[in-house]
């Protein structure tokens, strides 16, 4: 808690990522390109006199970690790494509209706003590097060795390019304003590790036509990069198409992938494909606007969870209440 400070009441909110092109190819040296997207985890953070009481609105959960905890150890975790030692009280309350184990990196947004308001209760100056290294901390306790992309892409927002090993970059683009993207979950349950190793012993398999994939994954990623400096939603969404082919070749696709990706396409959308780790979780569709409500409608109508977001969205932001 910085010297003197009155104690203040805040806001913050934090996107959801989701993965547009490259993963899997990212885990053998490939690159994958990732965006914020326009759903969010918001959080109310106030003073207290004493304890740091979390409670979560989506979960019914309320707990006070100040000395111990069993729920949200991995925010107290960001807590600490905020509070570089000595915790000050406060009341945090989480409220996520981000569907959980879809994907979307719900746990690194809650951690992400969480953590900016409870620096800002304290009266740090949030900056997207503290918060996103604060939601790692909390990262490494749900998912073990993460790669960062999650709480990254939700502190700072918009599109990021990584190679594992090299780090983060910020990708400057066009307007993507007339397109939103579906995030069609498929509510079968996956594990991401399964999905690796399964696409990595193909991978070995396949010898020369595996590497030649991997390039051509490359080349793919190398392209959608062009479309999106230029706006080229069309573009964009043929590359979706074959991105999912690459990746259904690969065996990490699912019936019920499949069957979310031909009902979007059939009903109009611009492209589809699986996101993350696939053998179900979640697929996308690049859409646009005016045809949204009918691609969503179709895929609602036979089962699936479906979520719409802008792309690119600013990352996290906090407001001070008072
Ligand atoms: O489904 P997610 O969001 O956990 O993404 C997994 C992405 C992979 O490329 C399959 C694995 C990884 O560690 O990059």
């Amino acid at each position: 808690m910085r010297e003197g400070i009155r104690p203040l009441k805040c806001r913050a909110k934090a996107p959801a990522k989701v993965i547009l092109f490259g993963e899997h190819w990212v885990v053998h040296g490939g690159r994958a390109l990732a965006s914020a997207i326009g759903l969010y985890s918001s959080v109310y953070a106030e003073p207290l006199g004493e304890g740091l009481v979390v409670e979560s609105r989506n979960l019914g959960v309320v707990e006070d970690v100040s000395k111990s905890c069993r729920v949200f150890c991995n925010l107290r975790r960001s807590f600490e790494y905020i509070a570089d030692g000595v915790l000050w009280p406060a009341r945090i309350t989480v409220d996520s509209e981000i569907p959980v184990g879809a994907g979307l990196g719900s746990s690194a947004a809650v951690a992400v706003s969480a953590s900016a308001a409870y620096a800002c209760v304290g009266g740090l100056d949030v900056t997207p590097e503290l918060v996103s290294n604060a939601a790692y901390e909390s990262e490494k306790l749900v998912h073990g060795t993460p790669s960062g992309v999650d709480n990254t892409v939700s502190a700072f927002g918009g599109f990021l390019l990584y190679r594992r090993g090299e780090g983060f970059k910020a990708i400057r683009v066009g307007s993507l304003s007339d397109v939103t993207l579906l995030v069609i979950d498929t509510g079968v349950t996956r594990s991401t590790a399964k999905a690796v190793n399964l696409f990595t012993s193909r991978l070995k398999r396949l010898g020369s036509i595996g590497q030649d994939l991997l390039r051509l994954a490359e080349s793919i990623v190398e392209e959608a990069l062009h479309a999106l400096r230029k706006g080229d939603a069309v573009r964009l969404g043929e590359l979706m198409d074959v991105a999912h082919g690459l990746l259904n070749a690969m065996g990490v696709s699912h019936t019920e992938l499949e069957r979310a990706v031909h009902i979007a396409r059939a009903s109009g959308a611009l492209g589809a494909k699986l996101t993350g780790a696939g053998m179900g979780g979640s697929a996308i569709a690049l859409v646009e606007k005016e045809r949204a409500a009918t691609v969503a409608e179709n895929l609602r109508r036979l089962g699936f969870q479906v979520y719409s977001g802008a792309l690119g969205v600013q990352g996290v932001s906090v407001t001070v209440l008072e």
